[in-house]
C-alpha cells in the first residue's frame, strides 16, 4: 500500500500527510471546499501529494484517514471505502459537533459510529490522542529509550498490524487497547488523552480510565 487518502486535510491530516510523505507514500488529499483550497499544502508536500474530491481520496487510498469534526462522519463516502482500512482520528466535543445522544449516554464510542457508517471497511481508532503539532516533533525511531506511544483499537487484527507499522514508522510505539469498543478509554478527559506517554505509561493509563457514568 503506497497511497494514503485523507478525507480531512485539517490541522491533523496535515500533519500526517507530512509524516507519509516523509515515510516515502504517496497522498491524496480531500476537505470540503474543494481540491482548489488544498494547492498550498500539495505545493509544500511536492511530487508525491495530490488533492482530489473525499470520493477520490477514498477510492485512490489503500489506507484512508478520516479526519474530520465528527459532526462531518456521515458525509464520508462509503462505496470507496468498502474492504479498506480507514484510521480514524476523530474526537467528540459537543460544542463543535452538536449533541450525540449515544455518545452522551455511553452507550456506543466515536469509532463506532464511523465503523456502523463504513460496515464493510475496517475502522482502527489512531491518532487521536495526540496535538496536531507533536506528531511531527515528538517522533523517534524505533527502539528509542522512553519512545512516545500512540493507543490504536480496531476489530480487525489485520488492519491493525498495519496501522501498528505504519505508526512505527512515524515515529512512535504502539499500544493496543483491544476492540473499537475500548476505544472510550482514550477519549477526552481520560489519562491517556494528550500528555507524552511511553507505553507502559500509556497502558496504566488506559487501565485507569474511567467513563463519565463512572467517576
Ligand atoms: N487538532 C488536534 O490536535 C487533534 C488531535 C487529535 C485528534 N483530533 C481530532 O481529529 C479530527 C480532525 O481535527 P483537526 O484539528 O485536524 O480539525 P481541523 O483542523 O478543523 O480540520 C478538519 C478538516 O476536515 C475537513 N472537513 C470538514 N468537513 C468535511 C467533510 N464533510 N468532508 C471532507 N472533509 C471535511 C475540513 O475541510 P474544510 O476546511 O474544507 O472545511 C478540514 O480539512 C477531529 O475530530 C479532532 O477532534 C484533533
Amino acid at each position: 500500500m503506497t497511497t494514503i487518502g485523507f478525507i480531512g486535510a485539517g490541522k491533523i491530516g496535515s500533519q500526517l500527510a507530512r509524516l507519509a510523505v516523509k515515510n516515502g507514500y504517496d497522498v491524496i488529499l480531500s476537505n470540503s471546499r474543494g481540491p482548489g483550497t488544498l494547492s498550498a499544502l500539495v505545493k509544500e508536500l511536492g511530487p508525491r501529494a495530490r488533492a482530489g474530491t473525499p470520493a477520490e481520496a477514498a477510492g485512490g487510498g489503500g489506507i484512508v484517514v478520516v479526519t474530520v469534526p465528527l459532526k462531518a462522519y456521515r458525509e464520508v463516502p462509503v462505496e470507496p471505502l468498502a474492504g479498506k482500512i480507514v484510521i480514524d482520528t476523530n474526537n467528540y466535543y459537543p460544542q463543535r459537533d452538536g449533541h450525540i445522544p449515544e455518545l452522551d449516554d455511553e452507550s456506543t464510542t466515536t469509532a463506532e459510529l464511523l465503523q456502523a457508517h463504513l460496515p464493510k471497511s475496517r475502522v482502527v481508532k489512531a491518532f487521536n490522542h495526540i496535538y496536531a503539532a507533536e506528531l511531527t516533533t515528538h517522533g523517534a525511531p524505533a527502539g528509542t529509550k522512553n519512545r512516545r506511544a500512540l493507543v490504536i483499537a480496531g476489530d480487525d487484527a489485520d488492519a491493525k498490524k498495519t496501522v501498528a507499522h505504519l505508526i512505527d514508522q512515524f515515529g512512535f510505539d504502539t499500544v493496543d487497547a483491544g476492540p473499537l469498543a475500548e476505544g472510550w478509554r482514550i477519549q477526552r478527559d481520560t489519562p491517556g488523552y494528550g500528555p507524552r506517554r511511553n507505553a507502559e505509561e500509556l497502558r496504566r493509563d488506559l487501565a485507569a480510565a474511567k467513563r463519565n457514568r463512572d467517576r
